[in-house]
């Protein structure tokens, strides 16, 4: 009798056959950094994750960089708004700043920057308003701009968040013709008009003012799409592929990595972050296994890179192995 049990019977057998793992080379840990000064504020509905200001992130980074977590991915907190977002791409912006602050003091962490607006404009959304919705087009142009900035600034990768369509293709042009060739792109190519966003909104007060993100974000029912959205990431030139959320959408990671010949990303989203640590707080679950796990499961379905609000709670598990 074929017995699939026998692979089974002790943990050395285990880790022989076992077909994939977790190592803290996948991970990539989100910050967020404020203007401003003294500021080291706990995100209600994300327990552990702070807001920073410069003058206290740095032991935040030197856990990072004890951990041996290869990436941050840098997410901005200005002190002023506007319709557009011209912040965005101040050259002494906190971004800007930030990228600057930490490729000095931390020359080999790798730095990625979300190139977006929805923190920087009054209204919330991922670009400019024109009747009442985001124009793509003239989005783009603050894209390059924007992506630019962050490059003279030193990031190390740029990723667009908004779903504005053509934004690698500008992007790519604009970095090009600035001498930023080298400069690689993350696309997040397959982002879902999700629910599961909700605390990152409340971490950076990024909740649109006025509807939704549905007439730019993907609708959580299609699949097929997603295929299409990636394959333009991919002919524009994106060099990492991304899916977010990463929980509910596992078999959209799956979808690229058998499709696509570029490393894929997923982003491991607040909400999921957030539900997990509930349900710990509440004694429910067990938080150390259900993360793991889950984490897993987005290698197994595919993905490269996790960017996950759990990295170094993950990175301190695996050097203790
Ligand atoms: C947009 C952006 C969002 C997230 C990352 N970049 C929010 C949104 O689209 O509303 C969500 C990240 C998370 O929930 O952890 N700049």
């Amino acid at each position: 009798m074929n017995r699939t049990r026998r692979l089974r019977k002790t943990e050395n057998i285990r880790r022989l056959v076992r077909e994939n793992k977790l190592t803290v080379d996948d991970l990539i840990y989100p910050l967020f950094i404020e203007e401003g000064s003294n500021i080291e504020v706990e995100i209600d509905s994300m327990p552990g994750i702070k807001r920073y200001s410069l003058d206290t992130i740095s032991k935040e980074l030197d856990e990072v960089m004890d951990l041996q977590i290869p990436a941050v991915l840098l997410f901005g907190i200005p002190s002023t708004k506007d319709d557009e977002g011209t912040e965005t791409w101040n050259d002494q912006g906190i971004v800007q700043q930030a990228i600057r602050f930490i490729k000095k003091n931390y020359p080999s962490l790798y730095v990625i920057t979300d190139v977006c607006f929805c923190e920087y404009t009054s209204h919330g959304h991922c670009g400019i308003i024109h009747n009442k919705d985001v124009d793509n087009d003239a989005t783009l142009v603050n894209l390059a701009k924007q992506s630019i900035s962050h490059a003279k600034a030193g990031a190390d990768m740029v990723a667009p968040s908004g779903m504005m369509d053509g934004a690698i293709f500008a992007m790519r042009e604009a970095l090009d013709n600035t001498g930023f060739y080298d400069l690689p792109i993350m696309g997040y190519s397959v982002k879902y008009s999700s629910a599961f966003y909700g605390p990152f909104r409340d971490a950076v007060d990024s909740a649109p003012s006025f509807g939704d993100r549905r007439t730019y974000q993907m609708d959580p029912a299609n699949r097929d799409e997603a295929m299409r959205e990636a394959n333009f990431d991919d002919m524009e030139g994106a060099d990492i592929l991304m899916v977010k959320p990463a929980l509910s959408y596992l078999d959209i990671i799956r979808d690229l990595k058998n499709n696509f010949d570029r490393p894929i990303a997923c982003y491991n989203v607040s909400g999921e972050y957030a539900m997990i640590k509930a349900a710990s707080e509440k004694n429910w679950i067990d938080e150390e296994k259900v993360m793991m796990e889950s984490l897993l499961s987005m290698k197994r379905a595919g993905a490269d890179i996790i960017i996950t609000y759990f990295a170094k709670d993950v990175a301190k598990i695996l050097l203790k192995r």
